[in-house]
């Protein structure tokens, strides 16, 4: 693997840009103001349809009062005025890097693993030489991850390739109980050259051991005590069932450090095994978030892009935000909003403060896809309530790239296209979806991704954590808890009859039958 990130340039060149104007209600004057004054010179001399449409873009784009912009986006005094907020969250997170009790271990995962990569790449490599199929077992913060990486670093059709031009075994990643899938998986698979990673922090969680016990029964009626040899288990190092089944069988184990939640655990075991497995190369994602690790312990919130970004949103949430649209342009992004919307909506989606006032925290998160969802949501976005600010994921270089042929000379309006490349024609679609939205005086944001790769990802995967812990000082909530889960998780056990569960049985079944009244 070559190792572009020790080069110093190489590592420049692979910096990712957080562009916030379009956010920023003194840019979106100027922008505006702009485009008015440019179609005011055209408007005469123009006449009849085309008049009466630069006359209608000049009527939007004249906010009488900047009563929009004040209304919808920050202005610069928003943040000046949260600047004193904005340090005491800097300090508190900076001063929680790397404590258990806090839940702040993740801050060190770029720094304190060399031996656990080391045993990573190795077992990789022997799964990679040994088997066909790699199957993560897992839900939340266990499975997003890795299928977040798996689509953003392999080919977009990396199980339909032939094993020649795969890097690894194929990658299953099976994060739900739904009992049609399970049996299509498992009529797809040859056990003899298939391995299950079976990943879960606490040990206990029911879908991921359903999934653990149907696996490992058939396992084990085919290789009796060898069974383990298809199995690596990841989970905590000394709680939970499956740390004792795994001790108990001799399984393979790796560990999810203590300090280290479900849903900030992709950058340890959780996910570099089944990155390492396909033949990514998990030292240079852990370099990349070690790089954004250094932008965002910035104090200064203009240079600290984590800082800035949860500013930007809590003053958008002050003004009525409520939703975050997260919208890559570029599918192998796609599960990037998946796993970030896991993030956000379970780290800040809280009903208390620190100190146990109630409040109703958090901004919705919706996943949308472009170019594909400018056809189903964007005109929601554009023309629909005020609540949403809409965050672009851009990618500067693609790893291919495809050219428009030349045809169909006889329509001018499709013949635009030709010779253009498919890659200009994205482009240019994330930038008119962001100028729509600016005309119509809704706040966006967008990432730039010089390419995506593992650097890259890393960085980005580390700058959405630490902005999640930022907004969580901000809203003065506990980020890194998720009572609301628990609430779910133990509701389940009780229903399905698990001892020490008794009581919440009760309460459950406390409910009347449903009223047929409502039922229709
Ligand atoms: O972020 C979290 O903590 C959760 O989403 C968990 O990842 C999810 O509930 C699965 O839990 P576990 O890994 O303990 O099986």
């Amino acid at each position: 693997m070559s190792k572009n990130y020790l080069c110093e340039d190489w590592k420049k060149s692979m910096q990712l840009s957080f562009d916030f104007n379009h956010m920023m209600a003194d840019f979106a004057a100027d922008a505006r103001a702009a485009v008015r004054s440019n179609l005011r010179k055209i408007a005469h001399t123009l006449e009849g349809k085309e008049l009466d449409k630069v006359q209608a873009s000049i009527a939007k784009l004249s906010d009488p009062p900047g009563r929009l912009l004040k209304k919808n986006f920050i202005e610069p005094r928003d943040l000046s005025q949260l600047a004193d907020r904005l340090s005491a969250a800097h300090d508190a997170v900076q001063s929680a890097r790397g404590c258990v009790d806090k839940m702040m271990m993740w801050t060190e995962l770029p720094y304190n693993q060399a031996q656990v990569v080391a045993d990573i790449n190795e077992t990789a490599k022997a799964i990679r030489e040994k088997f066909e199929n790699f199957v993560v077992l897992g839900i939340g913060g266990s499975a997003l991850g890795p299928a977040m990486v798996q689509q953003a670093m392999n080919n977009l059709r990396y199980n339909e390739q032939c094993a020649c031009r795969r890097s690894g075994p194929k990658l299953y990643i099976e994060d739900n109980v739904d009992p049609e899938r399970m049996v299509s998986l498992l009529n797809l698979l040859d056990l003899d050259k298939t391995c299950f990673n079976v990943i879960s922090k606490s040990g206990n969680t029911s879908e991921t051991m359903s999934q653990f016990l149907i696996i490992s029964d058939l396992l084990k009626q085919r290789y009796g005590k060898a069974y383990g040899e298809h199995l690596v288990v990841t989970t905590d190092a000394a709680k939970g069932n499956l740390n004792k089944i795994g001790k108990a069988d001799g399984l393979k184990m790796f560990v999810v450090p203590d300090g280290v939640g479900g849903r900030f655990s992709e950058l340890c075991p959780v996910g570099l095994l089944a990155a390492a497995v396909t033949g990514i190369d998990i030292e240079e994602m852990l370099a990349g978030a070690a790089a954004m690790d250094e932008r965002c312990k910035n104090a200064d919130y203009m240079k600290n892009p984590a800082l800035f970004a949860a500013g930007a949103m809590y003053a958008a949430m002050d003004k009525g935000m409520n939703i975050h649209v997260m919208m890559p342009y570029a599918d192998s992004l796609k599960f990037m909003a998946d796993w970030y919307a896991q993030l956000w909506a379970e780290s800040l989606g809280k009903n208390v403060r620190r100190d146990g006032t109630p409040c109703a925290a958090g901004q919705t998160p919706v996943k949308a896809l472009g170019v594909t969802d400018q056809h189903s949501q964007v005109q929601l976005y554009t023309e629909g309530p005020d609540d949403k600010v809409i965050t672009f994921l851009r990618v500067g270089q693609f790893r291919s790239q495809i050219t428009i042929p030349v045809g169909c000379s006889e329509f001018p309006d499709v013949a635009f296209l030709c010779g253009k490349t498919l890659n200009q024609l994205l482009d240019a679609e994330l930038s008119s979806t962001e100028y729509a939205l600016l005309k119509a005086a809704k706040p966006s944001w967008r990432v730039t991704l010089p390419e995506v790769n593992a650097y890259t990802l890393g960085q980005l995967m580390y700058f959405f954590e630490m902005q999640t812990a930022y907004m969580g000082e901000l809203l003065d909530i506990d980020a890194f808890n998720q009572p609301g889960v628990e609430e779910g998780k133990n509701a389940a056990y009780a229903l399905l009859g698990r001892k020490g569960y008794e009581n919440k049985a009760v309460e459950l079944n406390a409910r009347p039958e449903a009223d047929p009244r409502y039922v229709l």
